[in-house]
Order: C-alpha cells, then structure tokens, then sequence
C-alpha cells in the first residue's frame, strides 16, 4: 500500500450526525442568525453581546456532541497515511475523534483572543463583554473565530501541503465559502486527485474526480476503507 499524502477540508455536514446544525442546511444556523449581525467583525462591534450569546450557545451544543464514525474514521486514516484536515468547523469533534493533525482554517469554539492586543488562551464556557483581556486587561474579549471579511488561518500551510499532495478530499461542506471552495480547483490545477465525500452534491461537485453521496458516518469510513485495506 502506497503511503498517500492527502489534504482533508471538513465542514459542518461532517458533525451533522453528532447533532451540531450546519449553516445553510433546511433550519440551519444562517436560517436563524443574520451572519452579518453575529458572523462580522461590524456586528460585534454593533453588539458584543449578541455575538458572546451566539457563540456561547454554540460552544454549550459542542461540549455536549460526540464524535461520529467519520470523525474516528479520519483519526484511523491517519495512522496509515500523511493526513492534514483542514477544518472549516468551529467544534472540537476531530480532536475527539482521535485526530492528531487538524487545522481549523475558521478558528475554534475553544479559543478566545483580545480584539484589543490580539493575545490568544483558551476560551471558558461562557464568555462576556466585560471579561478583561488576560494580557493587556482591556474589555475586547472576542471568540476567536474567523468572521466573514477577516483572514483565514494556515493558508501558507494549507497551500503548502496542496503542493506536495497525492489525494484531496472535501467532506461535509457545501463549496459556498473562499477561500475553502477554491481549494479543489488548486488541487486539480496540480495534478491532485479529488474526491467529494457530501450528503449532496456541493456547489463545486463538477470539479470532482470521484464524488461519493451519502451521510458521512458510512461513506467516510467507507472510503477510509478503500485506503487502508488494500
Ligand atoms: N453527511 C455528509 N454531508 C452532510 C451531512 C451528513 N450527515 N449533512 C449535511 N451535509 C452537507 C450538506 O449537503 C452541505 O453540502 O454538509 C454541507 C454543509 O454546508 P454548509 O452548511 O454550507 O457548511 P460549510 O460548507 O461547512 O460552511 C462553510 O461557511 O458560514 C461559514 O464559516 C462558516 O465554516 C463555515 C463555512
């Protein structure tokens, strides 16, 4: 067996089934929330306490989700090959699932930083508007979440690891949001082989090689199979 090296984006549709809402599903969190009121640098800065509640619920959902057989699925894969998942999702759940390489491109419920001297620590449950920075003290405690109009994280790394790739898998997530949806055609532009791994086809499915439908509790595992029982 050929050891690959495969780069993973992950969105919301791969902790579906661990009971978190995706965002432009039927009821998903962007049919409730306007995303320029809680998802915008302009909407905490409208109102800091909208923002902490939103995410302060979602943080409270995530602590309570488990990790799904693709969550585990992805931690076995990469025990047999050189994995990087790249993850748009927010929640911890590939940690939990055994994942030892993992990216949040999109920040993470479980980190906090100071919209003031930019300092990071790990998030509590709950936080407010008045919370002091722990570093400079000031009140400008913020998720540390990449809103829409900010810069997503390790994208030197994640273009990095495109260039030297042998398989690019995108799991879970509706090819709506750049720089993420832009990462496949990167992919096919090197010579990478791409698979869809998806509910539904997404937005970029024709830029697929392979594309494989269905929820990814089995179709995850189901393709981990195909690439460590050879
Ligand atoms: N198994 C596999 N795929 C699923 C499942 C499931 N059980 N349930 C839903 N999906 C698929 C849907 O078909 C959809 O294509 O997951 C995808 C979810 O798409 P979105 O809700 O748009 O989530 P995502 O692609 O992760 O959004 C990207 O947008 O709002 C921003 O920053 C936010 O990271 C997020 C980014």
């Amino acid at each position: 067996m050929a050891r690959e090296r495969i780069v993973i984006l992950t969105g919301a549709g791969i902790s579906a089934e661990s009971g978190l809402g995706t965002f432009r599903d039927q009821g998903g969190l962007w049919a409730e929330h306007r995303v320029e009121d809680v998802a915008t640098p302009e909407g905490f800065e409208r109102d800091p306490e909208l923002v902490h509640w939103f995410y302060n619920m979602r943080r409270a959902e995530a602590a309570k989700a488990a990790p799904n057989a693709a969550h585990t699925a992805l931690a076995a894969l990469e025990r047999a090959h050189d994995v990087l998942i790249v993850t748009q999702n927010v929640d911890a759940l590939h940690e939990a699932g055994g994942a030892q390489n993992v990216l949040h491109m999109h920040g993470s419920l479980a980190r906090a930083k100071c919209a003031t001297c930019a300092a990071e620590w790990d998030a509590p449950m709950v936080m407010t508007v008045s919370d002091p920075c722990p570093v400079c003290a000031a009140q400008a405690t913020r998720p540390d979440i990449v809103w829409f109009g900010e810069m997503p994280y390790g994208l030197d790394e994640i273009n990095a690891a495109l260039s030297t790739a042998t398989l690019f898998a995108a799991i879970g997530t509706s090819g709506n949001v750049y720089p993420a949806a832009g990462f496949v055609a990167e992919a096919s532009r090197l010579g990478v082989r791409t698979v869809e791994i998806n509910l539904a086809p997404s937005a970029g499915a024709a830029l697929f090689d392979e594309t494989r439908i269905g929820p990814a509790s089995t179709t995850v595992p189901d393709w981990v199979a195909t690439l460590t029982q050879r």
